[in-house]
This record gives structure tokens, C-alpha cells and sequence, in this order.
């Protein structure tokens, strides 16, 4: 349970859910770890009761990445792995579908991923001494879904960014790959399950159990599903591992 000893960590969006999974596994496997949110206050309380720090991020705002980042490298001295995990999600049809809405997701889900990687890798290439980025993707990105096209959109998007990205920064030792989950219980699938339920009609936390009976393992996904792979991407293991999406789904995905 060592296997990151030494290592620094800044994980976006690791307030709660999937990423503050990460951030305790992360402590735990004995890196020092910066949760970056644009929720400052739960960042707060979910740093103090793992042993991490917290720093206010808005990763649809390019100022604030700057101005987080330089905030974690305060802490951390020096960055070795960063997950871009912070994202939100939408539904709706196609005519229901809201440019406000495309742009605020496209904002946090793509352009946040895209530039917090800029100005990390940035630091990384400056430093010299490499390092690992991985990106949250998505089933949805594998493939469209009729109520969810924005959000489809930018999980391909993230997928197609870590491939670019990441047949560039190989060159300065930095591995680029991302994690592809399918359906995760907690706030995130909440928000999932109310969105279901108005524009599908159903009664609250049906859509969760039908989603559930679907995945091949037999249940939806914890975090804590997610985070041993974070810890592979992140570890010396992954050096020759480039550019590449890695589904932790239960086997709902193929490919
Ligand atoms: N939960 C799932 O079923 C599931 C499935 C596939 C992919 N994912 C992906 O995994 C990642 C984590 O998902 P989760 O379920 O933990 O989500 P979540 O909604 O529980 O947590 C998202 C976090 O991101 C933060 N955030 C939102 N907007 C931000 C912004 N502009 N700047 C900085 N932080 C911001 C929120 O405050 C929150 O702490 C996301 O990229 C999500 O798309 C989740």
C-alpha cells in the first residue's frame, strides 16, 4: 500500500464522489495529495478528514487553473501526477438541448481538462523529471445516447484529448491516459437518476436500478472501483502504457 510514496498529486474535482476516492487512495498509497474544487469548502472538509490539502479551482476558467495550480505547487513544491476528474453532467433531447448549457459543460468537461493539463504539463516539461496525467472519460463517451448528447460529446472528446495529448507529452516522460467508469453510485448518478426521471418519466431511483441490473458484474460502481487503476496509471508500472482509455465498468463496455 506504498506505491506512491513520494509522489505529489493534484486531483480536480475531488471534493466528493469519484475523485475524492482518488484522493484517499492516493494518501494512503503515501502521496501527498491537493484536492482542487470550485466547491472550496467541501475541498476543505473532505482534505481534513484524509490528510490532503485543498485549493479553489474553477477548471472552466483559465485563470483559475493558473492561480490554483500555482497555489497547490505552494504546498506540494512540485507536481508528479494530475487528474483532471472535475466535470458535470447534462440531458436533455436534441431540441431541448440549450447552447448555455453546451457551453458550460464543453467549458468544464473539455476545456478544463484541455488547459489544466496545459499549464500542468507546463510545470512538468519545466521540471524535467516527467510525469502521469490522467483524464477522466466515460462510457457515454464510447458511444452516443439519445437523452444525453452534450455530455456524450465531451467524454468522446476526453477520450480523443488523451490520444493527442498524449502522443505529445510522451517526449518529456509524461503519460497521458484516462479512466473510462460506466455507472457510479452517488451524488453524480443522483443527478443522473432525477434527470432520468423527469425526461423519462419515472419515479425516482428506478433508472439506477435498471442501469445496475444491466452491468455484467451485477452492480453499479463504487469509487473505490475506479481508484486501483488511478494508482497503476499514476505508478511507475504505467511507464510504457501512452495515450490510452482504460474502461473500469463492470464489463458494461468493449473496447
Ligand atoms: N459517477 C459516474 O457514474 C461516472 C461515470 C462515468 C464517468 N464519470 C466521470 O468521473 C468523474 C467524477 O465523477 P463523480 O461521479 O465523482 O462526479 P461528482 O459530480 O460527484 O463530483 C464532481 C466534482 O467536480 C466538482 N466540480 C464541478 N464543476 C467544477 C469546476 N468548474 N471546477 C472544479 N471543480 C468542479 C464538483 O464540485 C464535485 O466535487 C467525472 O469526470 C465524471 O464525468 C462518472
Amino acid at each position: 500500500m506504498n506505491r506512491l510514496t513520494g509522489k505529489t498529486a493534484l486531483i480536480t474535482g475531488a471534493a466528493q464522489g469519484i475523485g475524492q476516492a482518488f484522493a484517499r487512495r492516493f494518501v494512503d498509497e503515501g502521496a501527498q495529495v491537493v484536492i482542487a474544487d470550485i466547491n472550496i469548502e467541501a475541498a476543505q472538509q473532505t482534505a481534513r478528514s484524509i490528510g490532503a490539502s485543498a485549493v479553489a479551482m474553477d477548471v472552466s476558467d483559465t485563470l483559475s487553473i493558473k492561480a490554483g495550480v500555482a497555489a497547490a505547487l505552494e504546498q506540494l513544491g512540485h507536481i508528479d501526477i494530475l487528474i483532471n476528474n472535475a466535470a458535470v453532467f447534462t440531458a436533455a433531447p436534441l431540441a431541448e438541448v440549450t447552447e448555455a448549457d453546451f457551453v458550460r459543460t464543453f467549458d468544464i468537461n473539455v476545456r478544463g481538462t484541455l488547459f489544466t493539463a496545459q499549464i500542468v504539463a507546463k510545470h512538468m516539461i519545466e521540471r524535467g523529471r516527467g510525469g502521469k496525467i490522467i483524464n477522466m472519460a466515460s462510457q457515454a463517451g464510447r458511444r452516443g445516447e439519445a437523452l444525453v448528447p452534450v455530455y456524450c460529446a465531451t467524454k468522446a472528446a476526453v477520450i480523443s484529448l488523451t490520444q493527442s495529448i498524449g502522443l505529445d507529452l510522451i517526449q518529456h516522460g509524461i503519460n497521458v491516459n484516462a479512466i473510462s467508469p460506466g455507472v457510479v453510485d452517488g451524488v453524480h448518478w443522483d443527478g443522473v437518476d432525477a434527470y432520468f426521471a423527469r425526461l423519462e418519466n419515472k419515479p425516482l431511483g428506478q433508472k439506477k436500478q435498471e442501469v445496475a441490473a444491466q452491468v455484467p458484474y451485477g452492480r453499479m460502481g463504487l469509487a473505490e472501483d475506479l481508484t486501483g487503476m488511478a494508482v497503476f496509471l499514476a505508478s511507475a508500472d504505467a511507464d510504457y502504457v501512452v495515450a490510452q482509455t482504460y474502461n473500469v465498468d463492470g464489463g458494461n463496455w468493449m473496447s
